[in-house]
């Protein structure tokens, strides 16, 4: 009973003391450093059986970098001059033939922020274009992100997330032209990239643009003629008429020149200027105002003798094409006799009494008709028979 449980005790002594898997402590277990400063790691056995291997590996098995050497003993990791890319865990791996130990430490690497630009500059933007630049920061900890004027002290308003910082202008001008730094901090330090923008467009000679060339307005309505010009400084927009001054009744305001109560004599052609010290450009609207007819009849009062021919002429302003119309007042048509011309004339090539009476002549055309009157009065051969005959007693 007794050496049964000595026999038990002395297994498990051999157990726990001499077939042991491999005990381990890391030393230390976290290390921060800047860059280029060196570290080293110590994975000490504190038990186990012997023979015990170390290994030390990266995490996720990277292979080790080639400034990171293991001692002649395999027992300390050493980082020589760290750079970022060590950062990380490592693990050192002891195994014996009963088993096997990991212990891990884990490394940060400090350093000073870096920045890229995106697109790196010099940058030639014309005027009133979208422009914008990224900086991108990196650095441990996270760098912040901020853009200056160069020479200025202010912040600009500009986008940020994590690890960019955006300054954009949706319409960049003139003034907007300089060099801008973005600058990225974290406790390591301080970086400063500059980029220069150049915003050209200060050399423009100016360009004058009408958004219509021609314009057909019906006489007493309103005209509006529109001139964009661009260049820089910025031009000045004048209007003129050609060979004649602009209408009484004109308003210029912004570029837009309008003409309110047109006539037929506003017609012609209209010149936008745009001047500015680089020179001048014009831009030519034409105009035609149509209006519609207005008749006469020549003559419009007219006595004859039976037998003898009739003219009659309906003359008319307005916009052709015009055509003319002859009628007989209470009649519902001419008589057989009569003659029209496309050009408005009547013709009776031996009148009657019977044609004495009123003529109406409609001039037409695509705006509106007028219409204009003539009294004609035919004497009888007889009557005028008898005059002479009076005449001629007379004398
Ligand atoms: C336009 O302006 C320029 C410069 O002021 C001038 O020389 C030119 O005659 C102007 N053109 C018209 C049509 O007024």
């Amino acid at each position: 009973m007794e050496t049964s449980t000595a026999a038990a005790v002395l297994i498990s002594l051999v157990f726990s003391v001499g077939a042991q898997a491999p005990v381990l402590s890391m030393e230390p277990r976290v290390a921060s450093v800047q860059q280029g400063e060196s570290i080293s790691f110590r994975c000490r056995v504190a038990g186990g059986q012997q023979p015990i291997q170390l290994e030390w590996r990266k995490s996720n098995n990277q292979p080790l970098a080639d400034n990171v050497k293991i001692g002649p003993d395999g027992s300390v990791l050493t980082i020589a001059e760290a750079q970022p890319s060590n950062q990380g865990q490592y693990r050192c791996v002891a195994s014996n033939p009963v088993g096997r130990n990991t212990g891990s430490a884990v490394l940060n690497v400090r350093y000073p922020p870096t920045v890229k630009l995106t697109p790196a500059g010099p940058l030639r933007v014309r005027v009133g274009e979208p422009v914008s630049i990224e900086c991108h920061g990196t650095g441990r900890p996270r760098p912040t992100l901020k853009w200056k004027r160069q020479g200025s002290t202010l912040d600009l308003v500009t986008k940020a997330t994590d690890d960019v910082n955006t300054i954009e202008w949706a319409v960049v001008r003139l003034e907007d032209s300089g060099m801008y730094v973005c600058q990225a901090q974290n406790n390591e330090g301080t970086t400063e990239v500059k980029v220069e923008v150049m915003v050209q467009g200060g050399h423009d000679a100016p360009l004058a643009l009408v958004t219509v060339e021609e314009i057909t307005a019906v006489q007493g309505h309103t005209v509006t003629m529109e001139c964009r010009a661009s260049g820089s400084p910025t031009p000045v927009v004048t209007w003129s008429k050609l060979r004649a001054p602009l209408p009484w009744k004109h308003a210029v305001s912004s570029g837009i020149l309008t003409l309110t109560d047109v006539g037929r004599q506003d017609s012609g052609q209209y010149i936008c200027n745009a001047t500015n010290t680089h020179g001048y450009s014009e831009a030519y609207i034409q105009v035609e105002v149509e209006s519609p007819p207005y008749a006469t009849c020549l003559p419009d009062q007219v006595r004859l003798r039976a037998g003898n021919p009739l003219q009659l002429q309906c003359l008319a302003h307005g916009s052709p094409p015009l055509s003319f119309q002859w009628s007989r007042a209470g009649r519902e048509a001419l008589a057989p006799g009569a003659e029209t011309t496309r050009d408005g004339r009547l013709l009776i090539a031996q009148v009657k009494v019977t044609d004495s009476g009123t003529y109406k002549c409609v001039a037409t055309n695509h705006i509106g008709s007028s219409e204009a009157l003539a009294k004609v009065t035919v004497k009888s051969e007889f009557r005028i028979g008898m005059d002479c005959l009076l005449c001629s007693l007379l004398f």
